[in-house]
């Protein structure tokens, strides 16, 4: 079983980012915790701010992993290019969010990605993260 953690622009500085929103953990430390969690599921992370190379990689991964779990930070409310992405491959994706979008200004209430998507999960911190993958390896 094989789950690819895809993270977008700005989701490098979780645990420095405006903490009141997205928490004091920075994603190294919570993905140590997730692999401890699932040691039968292999979890491979990636991280870039730039929406091409996200797209990159969602085709890497898009045919042979079991899954993807991503959150494509404000890609997600504007990006055609990932939603074509992920229409485009095999693997089932869940869009995760780490705050509740629909809380938020309404620029983020509309996900261009979401249709494309197996589902979508926000609101629960990190604890999106492994909601995503608990779905996506069925445990
Ligand atoms: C986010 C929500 C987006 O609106 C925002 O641009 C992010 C993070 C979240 O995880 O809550 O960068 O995707």
């Amino acid at each position: 079983m094989k789950i690819q953690i895809i993270n977008g622009p700005n989701l490098n500085l979780l645990g420095v980012r405006e903490k009141s929103i997205y928490g004091n953990t920075d994603f190294v430390t919570y993905l140590d915790e997730l692999r401890k969690r699932y040691p039968t599921v292999e979890i491979d992370y990636y991280q870039s701010n730039v929406e091409g190379e996200i797209i990159n990689k969602i085709h890497e991964v898009g045919f042979s992993y079991d899954g993807i779990v991503i959150n494509a930070g404000a890609y997600t409310h504007t990006s055609i290019a990932i939603a074509d992405a992920i229409a485009a491959v095999k693997t089932p994706v869940i869009e995760v969010h780490i705050s509740n979008v629909y809380k938020r200004e309404e620029f983020r209430h509309h996900s261009m990605l979401a249709a494309s998507c197996k589902g979508v999960i926000a609101g629960f911190g990190m604890d999106s993260y492994r909601l995503g993958i608990e779905n996506l390896a069925n445990i």
